[in-house]
């Protein structure tokens, strides 16, 4: 029999149905701290936050990393509390190490990174935390050079730490926002699938623009490939009208060599040579002609860019909306949503408007307008549920340091059903305040601007409202057209802190009708061709919706700028790392 190698990396898991026990088995007791099961640690989250902030597990022994937020040298120098946290929760482990474990003075900078095994203890009596680890092993250390470390322990404002956006996961504000987006995003999943929706993934570069209003960045390569044949013609220019004329001529001898041999009926050997020379010649000369044609600059055709050049033969963009693709997938399986990023070339400079965002677009079918303020509604209450349910102590971290009614707010909209009014009374109401001097103008037929959104959720209504039957002079041609032939079926959900959150509608089914809002919105038909065979072939009712991931990040937490509360925010002028 073949002996077994040795192999340290054999896989060291047990069978999936035992696996799935075992897991099971680690929370089930909560007097065991479970460990990680693909790190070698324990998580700070399954110690400071288990029932009674993990009194119980004194004397358990434990391993676990994490980056030192406060550390201070104690006793003269004789031992070291640190403050520790690995990202898992808010709260800190405190860590006591003793100067014969390690020398202390390369632990206690904030933002060390420490990996250590010890023993939980209880701390002595009147201080604030249950439990403490007391250090027997130091594993690992990630130093830092305190001088040079660009996030001192000192508080620094969000608008600092822009300019860290790598490191600035390491604070507390953006951790925890963190964890309340990830929060968000897997309640955003659960709330789908279990209303029976299938996830579907549109594509991030489209020759489509969805909302028509010419705000995509455009994909193409023709910029880069420009540039890489200027540097090279400069290197090596093209072949000059002489060069060109000198070749041809070569070519022309070389014919007369073949027949001056033929005619003196040379050897077979000689003849295929003088071929095999011409034809070195004239593929020469086919060379010259093609490089003489290498001109600088973008390539053109009747005077304009030649997009038959570019990457993918014609122009394309990065998408603005998962819509118009995900209707496809509804229109076959139903009941769909789509959740990816989104890009808006728009020169925004708000603290509402990122130019790459998130959004979660479902798409229903056999649906209209009132299912989809429906839907819109039990999600985003299902989504404050869960956070409260869920996320309670980054929330109160949030209320602590961010804004006071953050908690009350997702406990309100969790239990209050959403005010409904369509536009036509939404401007009426606005356009009787006396209270308020508006900046924009409030008038049918013109948009609603941020200010009277916010009016409307915050001042008059004091809840989320959803606005529907807009103008169609304002709004995307894809929305139903009502009977009154002025407003199509369209809602926007409005939130307090925020204004518009969502942006949906019924979708035009009727052929006839859609092809003309097209036309008359300006747009050309010849783009929008295949969505259109969703009207052509088996069109049925349909309504969906798009909210925007960050807006509902920043309602949630109630920081001021959606630069926050975004891993990477991109914006004009920015784009970092
Ligand atoms: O209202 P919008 O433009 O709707 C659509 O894109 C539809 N195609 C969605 C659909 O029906 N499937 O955008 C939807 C939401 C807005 O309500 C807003 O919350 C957010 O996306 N949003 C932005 N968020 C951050 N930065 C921007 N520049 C945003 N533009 C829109
Ligand atoms: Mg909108």
């Amino acid at each position: 029999m073949e002996e077994q190698m040795a192999n340290e990396y054999a896989s060291p898991l047990p069978p999936i149905h035992q696996m799935a026990a075992a897991t099971l088995t680690d929370d089930s007791d909560s007097s065991i701290v479970p460990w990680c099961q693909f790190s070698r640690r324990v998580l700070i989250r399954s110690i400071v936050c288990s029932p009674d902030g993990g009194a119980s597990l004194a004397g358990q022994n434990v391993t676990v990393g994490g980056w030192v937020k406060t550390g201070r040298e104690q006793g003269k120098g004789t031992f070291a509390f640190l403050e520790l946290n690995d990202g898992s929760c808010p709260t800190n482990l405190q860590v006591i190490v003793d100067e014969k474990v390690a020398p202390l003075g390369q632990l206690v900078p904030t933002g060390t990174c420490v990996y250590v095994e010890g023993v939980l203890k209880k701390p002595p009596e009147g201080t604030k935390q249950s439990v403490e680890l007391r250090v027997e092993k130091v594993l690992d250390v990630g130093t830092v050079d305190p001088a040079k470390y660009p996030l001192p322990k000192t508080k620094l404002t969000l608008e600092f730490l822009r300019d860290f956006v790598h490191l600035r996961p390491r604070t507390n504000a953006i951790s925890a926002v963190s964890r309340i987006r990830n929060a968000l995003a897997y309640a955003t999943h659960t709330f789908f699938q279990k209303h029976g929706f299938l996830y579907v993934h549109t594509p991030i570069i489209t020759t489509s623009d969805c909302e028509g209003a010419g705000e995509m960045f455009q994909v193409t390569t023709l910029l880069s490939d420009t540039e890489k044949l200027e540097k090279e013609l400069k290197q090596n220019p093209p072949p000059s009208e002489a060069e060109i004329d000198a070749e041809k001529l070569l070519v022309q001898e070389k014919g007369e060599d073949i027949l001056q041999l033929k005619s003196a009926k040379a050897s077979k050997e000689k003849i295929t040579a003088a071929v095999a020379e011409l034809t070195r010649a004239k593929e020469n000369l086919e060379r010259l002609e093609e490089r003489s044609k290498l001109k600088p600059g973008l390539p053109e055709k009747d005077g304009k860019i030649d997009y038959s050049r570019d990457f993918f033969a014609r122009q394309a963009f990065l998408t603005v909306s998962g819509q118009l693709q995900v209707e496809g997938f509804a229109c076959a399986l139903s009941n769909v949503y789509t959740f990816g990023p989104t890009f808006r070339a728009e020169h925004s400079h708000t603290s509402r408007h990122l130019a790459e965002f998130w959004m979660v677009e479902p798409e229903i079918a056999f649906a209209d307008l009132k299912d989809d303020m429906n839907c819109a509604e039990a999600y985003v209450r299902f989504l404050c549920q869960w956070l409260l349910d869920n996320c309670l102590d980054d929330m109160q971290f949030m209320v602590e340091n961010f804004d006071k009614t953050a908690i009350n707010r997702l406990k309100m909209v969790a239990l209050t059903p959403f005010e409904r009014i369509s536009y036509t009374d939404a401007v009426k109401l606005l356009e009787k305040v006396t209270d308020k001097k508006f900046e924009n103008k409030v008038e049918w037929g013109i948009d609603l601007a941020s200010e009277h959104e916010r009016y409307l959720t915050e001042v008059i209504f004091k809840k989320p409202v959803i606005v529907y039957n807009y103008p169609k002079g304002i709004k995307a041609f894809y929305m139903r057209l009502n009977d009154d032939m002025k407003t199509v079926a369209a809602m926007d959900v409005l939130v307090p802190k925020v204004g518009e959150l969502v942006g949906g509608s019924q979708r035009e089914e009727r052929y006839e009708v859609i092809q003309k809002r097209i036309l008359e919105m300006g747009l050309p038909l010849e783009p929008y061709d295949w969505y259109l065979d969703t009207r052509r072939y088996g069109t049925i009712k349909h309504c969906g919706f798009g909210l925007g991931f960050e807006r509902m990040v920043l309602f949630a937490t109630g920081i001021d700028n959606i630069r926050d509360v975004i891993p990477f925010p991109r914006y004009p002028g920015r784009a970092d790392l």
